[in-house]
């Protein structure tokens, strides 16, 4: 589907992947499951930030049921387009989340370790009474760590991707469609 005219194909990005009407649906078919999967008990919705502020505003309003929502501030990627492997806690606490079941929603699960880390310091730390995923991308690669999303919007393969939420160096992230960045700005 051709960029709204309003949304021209920015610069850089060179094919769209999921358009936003195709986002829209997924995220709805998403927010229905969960609803069936958490009725009747204590949610908090805990966006990664910044990649999964985006997916959360909208999935959250396809979930029927009471919630409520955090936030915990990470950096993986410093810049780059892969992972660094290590992954800082931006923010000194962590959400209260004791005796509420917990899902966290990130824009991409790539290597995993962004997600692995943030399970395991709430699990630790935060005595919630069950951590869950969503994620709105999941790459189809080998992960160095065993996490995997009980939620997932779609599958896509290794390649970097931009919009919805997801950048290349801080920009790109307002775009309403996930795409591909051309390989000429790409270092
Ligand atoms: P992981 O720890 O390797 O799974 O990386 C997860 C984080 O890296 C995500 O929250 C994103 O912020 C970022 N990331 C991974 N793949 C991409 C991509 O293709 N485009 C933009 N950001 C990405
Ligand atoms: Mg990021």
């Amino acid at each position: 589907m051709p960029p709204s005219p309003s949304f021209p194909l920015p610069q850089g990005v060179d094919r769209i992947l999921f358009d936003a009407e195709t986002i829209a649906r997924r995220v709805g078919e998403l927010g229905a499951a969960i609803t069936g999967d958490f009725l009747g008990k204590p949610l908090t919705v805990v966006a990664i930030l910044q990649g999964g502020a985006l997916f959360m505003a909208d999935l959250i309003r396809r979930i029927h049921l009471p919630l409520q929502i955090q936030s915990i501030s990470v950096a993986s990627y410093h810049g780059g387009t892969t992972s660094s492997g290590t992954v800082t806690f931006l923010q000194n606490g962590l959400p209260d989340v004791s005796g509420r079941h917990v899902l966290l929603v990130d824009d991409v699960l790539d290597t995993g370790r962004t997600l692995h880390a943030i399970r395991h310091r709430l699990a630790s730390e935060c005595l919630p009474l069950s951590i869950s995923l969503a994620v709105l991308l999941s790459k189809r690669i080998d992960r160095p760590v065993p996490i995997e999303a009980q939620y997932v919007g779609f599958e896509i393969d290794g390649e970097f991707v931009v919009g919805y939420g997801l950048d290349y160096a801080g920009d790109y992230r307002n775009l309403p469609f996930v795409g591909t960045l051309s390989p000429s700005i790409l270092p």
